[in-house]
C-alpha cells in the first residue's frame, strides 16, 4: 500500500512574541494527533513560534478528512494559545471555518505519497522568519548542482538527472523544467524567490517525486500583513534520490533569505537543532531545522536532529557574523526589503500626508516653458 506523509504548519500563537510554540501547545497537538484512526504514525515538531504537525496515513494526498484533521487540532491549539495570551493567537487560520481542502486557509502544506521502498529514509526541512522560495537555492543545490551533489555524476540512479516544478506564486501558474538541459531557463524564474518557488520535484528515470514545499503566501491570500509564510519542505534520500548528506549540504551555506523582523528583511538562514530554533535577535536570524526519519510501514522512525551536529557549527557562526553585518545597515535596503516585497509598510499613510509638500518637478517645468522661459 501506498504511504502518504503528510507534513502541514502553522503559526497558531508564539511564545513569547514570535520566539517559539508553548510546550503546552505541542502537548494539545499530541493529545489531538495520539492514536488517531485515520493515522498511522504522527510527530508534532517545531521551528521558531511555528507548529508543525507530521503526519503518515493511507488516505492519499490532499485528504479532505486529513486536513479536517490538521485543522481541527489548529483550532484546539488555538484555544490554548488564547487561554495563555499567546501572541498572535490564530495567526494563521485566516479562514473562520475548515472548507474541505486547508490549503488557502492559512497552513502551509506539503505531502507526498510513495510506494514505500527497501528503506525510506526522508528529510523534512522546516524554516522559520522566512518565506517558500528559500527552499529554491537549497533545492536546485541538492538536485541540480554535481559540486553539492556529486551523486548526479557517479551514482547510475541519479544520472538521469530531475525534474523540477516551479510556481508562479503570484499568476498561479506552473511550469516544469528538466534538469540539467533546462538550468539556465530556470535560474531566470528561481533565482527570484519572492515570486517563483520550486514546489516540487521528480526523478527523470521513473518520474516519482523526490520532494515537495509548502508555497502557500500568506499575504496573498489574507491581502494584508499576517507574518511569513514559514515554508516546509520533504525530501527522500538515498538509492536513486541524493544521499541525506547531500541534502543537507547546501545549509552549511547560510544563503540570504527574505523575512526576518516583521517579514521585512533580508538575512541569512541559519541551520539549527529543534532546540536552538528559538529566534530571539530581531526576530531572528531565521532558521532551518532539518528532521531525519525512517519511513517503516508508515512508521515515522526518528527524528534524527540533524542540524544538532557541530558540523554546522561554522554555518551558524558565518549566519552569525552576516547577521552583525546587515544590521549596522538598520532600515537601508538591502538588509529592509525592496519596496514590494516589504510585508510591512507606512508608504501609502506617509505619502498621502507629505501629498501636499511634493513638488512635481515636470509640472515645474512644463509651466516654466509654457511662460517662455528656459525649458
Ligand atoms: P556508509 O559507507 O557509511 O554506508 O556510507 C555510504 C554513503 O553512500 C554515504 O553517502
Ligand atoms: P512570523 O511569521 O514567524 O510570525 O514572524 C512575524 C514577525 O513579524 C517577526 O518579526
Ligand atoms: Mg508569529
Ligand atoms: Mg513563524
Ligand atoms: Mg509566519
Amino acid at each position: 500500500a501506498k504511504v502518504t506523509l503528510s507534513v502541514i504548519k502553522a503559526d497558531i500563537g508564539g511564545f513569547v512574541g514570535h520566539s517559539a510554540v508553548h510546550p503546552e501547545v505541542k502537548a494539545k497537538a499530541r493529545a489531538c494527533l495520539e492514536k488517531h484512526p485515520l493515522l498511522i504514525d504522527h510527530y508534532v515538531a517545531h521551528v521558531g513560534d511555528d507548529l508543525v504537525l507530521i503526519m503518515t496515513h493511507e488516505h492519499g494526498r490532499n485528504n479532505g478528512e486529513i486536513h479536517k484533521l490538521a485543522w481541527d487540532t489548529f483550532v484546539a491549539c488555538t484555544e490554548v494559545a488564547k487561554k495563555l495570551k499567546l501572541y498572535g493567537a490564530g495567526q494563521d487560520l485566516l479562514a473562520d471555518a475548515f472548507s474541505g481542502n486547508v490549503k488557502g486557509l492559512g497552513p502551509g502544506v506539503a505531502e507526498m505519497e510513495v510506494e514505500e521502498r527497501e528503506s525510506e529514509p526522508v528529510v523534512v526541512l522546516m524554516a522559520d522568519k522566512t518565506e517558500p522560495g528559500a527552499w529554491n537555492l537549497p533545492l536546485y543545490k541538492i538536485f541540480a548542482d554535481p559540486f553539492n551533489t556529486i551523486g548526479l555524476i557517479i551514482d547510475p540512479k541519479m544520472h538521469c538527472g530531475f525534474a523540477f516544478e516551479v510556481r508562479d506564486l503570484i499568476e498561479d501558474k506552473k511550469i516544469i523544467f528538466n534538469a540539467p538541459e533546462d538550468l539556465y531557463d530556470m535560474l531566470v524564474f528561481i533565482g527570484a524567490p519572492g515570486r517563483y518557488a520550486i514546489k516540487r520535484v521528480f526523478h527523470r528515470g521513473t518520474g516519482e517525486i523526490a520532494a515537495v514545499s509548502s508555497t502557500q503566501r500568506l499575504n496573498l491570500l489574507a491581502g494584508r500583513y499576517v507574518g511569513k509564510d514559514d515554508p516546509v519542505c520533504i525530501v527522500r534520500c538515498q538509492n536513486g534520490y541524493p544521499s541525506v548528506g547531500e541534502v543537507l549540504e547546501p545549509f552549511a551555506f547560510p544563503h540570504l533569505v527574505s523575512g526576518w523582523m516583521r517579514g521585512s528583511h533580508s538575512g541569512p538562514l541559519m541551520p539549527v537543532s529543534m532546540d536552538d530554533a528559538r529566534p530571539t535577535r530581531f526576530d531572528g536570524p531565521p532558521r532551518v531545522v532539518a528532521l531525519g526519519f525512517q519511513l517503516a510501514d508508515g512508521k515515522l522512525i526518528g527524528p534524527n536532529d540533524f542540524f544538532s551536529d557541530p558540523a554546522f557549527d561554522n554555518a551558524r557562526r558565518v549566519a552569525l557574523e552576516i547577521a552583525d553585518y546587515l544590521r549596522r545597515l538598520g532600515p537601508f535596503e538591502p538588509h529592509r526589503l525592496h519596496l514590494d516585497e516589504m510585508e510591512y509598510t507606512t508608504m501609502p499613510q506617509v505619502m498621502e500626508k507629505l501629498r501636499d509638500r511634493f513638488i512635481d518637478l515636470r509640472l515645474a517645468k512644463k509651466a516654466r516653458a509654457a511662460a517662455g522661459g528656459e525649458a
